[in-house]
């Protein structure tokens, strides 16, 4: 049974190794995936992956049903669950093109939904989240990432706004100042999710623009696209990487 997924994100609707998701999305309790999931086989190992914004994505963030993503990724078997992050940088260390395992995460969303201890009937359920992230897969991403040349940086706190509109110079200061490293859109609640059902979550981010204000001038759509072609070998080779080294069945926690 496969027990590694990966969530992809922007520039990553389909995965090497796998058959594009293609077909009707499935349904849930929750509503429907974004897309099928694909099973692929990636340096030898069996993946799940499913494109959080659907196949030709379409689906934005705040309309992404986490619920129904990661419940069915649960019931095809996956108990680790790489998410890939398209992100802008705020830190002085997060230039476009750099690659990153966050730690910590700040939730600016609102209105999505964001639990599945929503009030239907079942006991309510509140989990520890000081560390929204598995310290065990981030150690894997990361000894992935050096094992490849590819430096991750360890660590850095992502800040989940709302979108689908890029942020105001202003907000990037107020990131800045929560002390926010990263900004992305779809963080949360697919991080929160993941750990209400138990899943081992870890996010690996990509650089693909400075934040708001953190560069001259305006943001071009067309760099960050450029910034995403760059990303995806250099994304492709981690992930490659990690399915080689990464044993789900280990209980020892990767150097
Ligand atoms: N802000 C929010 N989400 C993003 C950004 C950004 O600058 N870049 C890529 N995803």
């Amino acid at each position: 049974m496969s027990r590694i997924a990966i969530i992809g994100g922007s520039g990553f609707s389909s995965l090497a190794g796998a058959p594009a998701p293609a077909g009707p999305a499935l349904a849930t309790p929750y509503g429907p995936t974004s897309a099928p999931i694909a099973t692929g086989n990636l340096a030898g190992r069996e993946i799940l992956f499913l494109p959080r914004h659907g196949v030709g994505h379409c689906i934005p963030p705040h309309q992404v049903n986490y619920r129904a993503n990661l419940w069915a990724l649960q019931q095809a078997g996956a108990e680790f669950v790489v998410a890939l992050a398209a992100v802008g940088g705020i830190g002085a260390a997060f230039g476009p093109g750099i690659l990153a395992v966050p730690d910590q995460l700040v939730d600016y969303t609102y209105g999505r939904e964001q639990t599945y201890s929503d009030g239907s009937g079942e006991a309510v359920v509140h989990i520890d989240f000081t560390r929204p992230y598995c310290a065990h897969l981030r150690r894997a991403l990361l000894a992935a990432g050096r094992a490849a040349g590819l430096d991750p940086v360890d660590g850095g706190t992502y800040a989940a706004t709302q979108g689908p509109r890029l942020e105001t110079a202003a907000e990037v200061v107020r990131l800045e100042r929560d002390g926010c490293d990263l900004v992305g859109m779809t963080g949360m609640p697919e991080a929160a999710l993941a750990r209400e059902l138990g899943l081992c979550y870890a996010c690996g981010a990509f650089v693909v623009n400075w934040a708001a204000g953190k560069a001259d001038g305006e943001i071009l759509m067309a760099e960050i696209e450029a910034n995403l072609v760059q990303c995806a070998d250099a994304v492709g080779l981690w992930l490659a990487t990690f399915a080689e080294i990464f044993d789900p069945d280990a209980k020892a926690p990767l150097g």
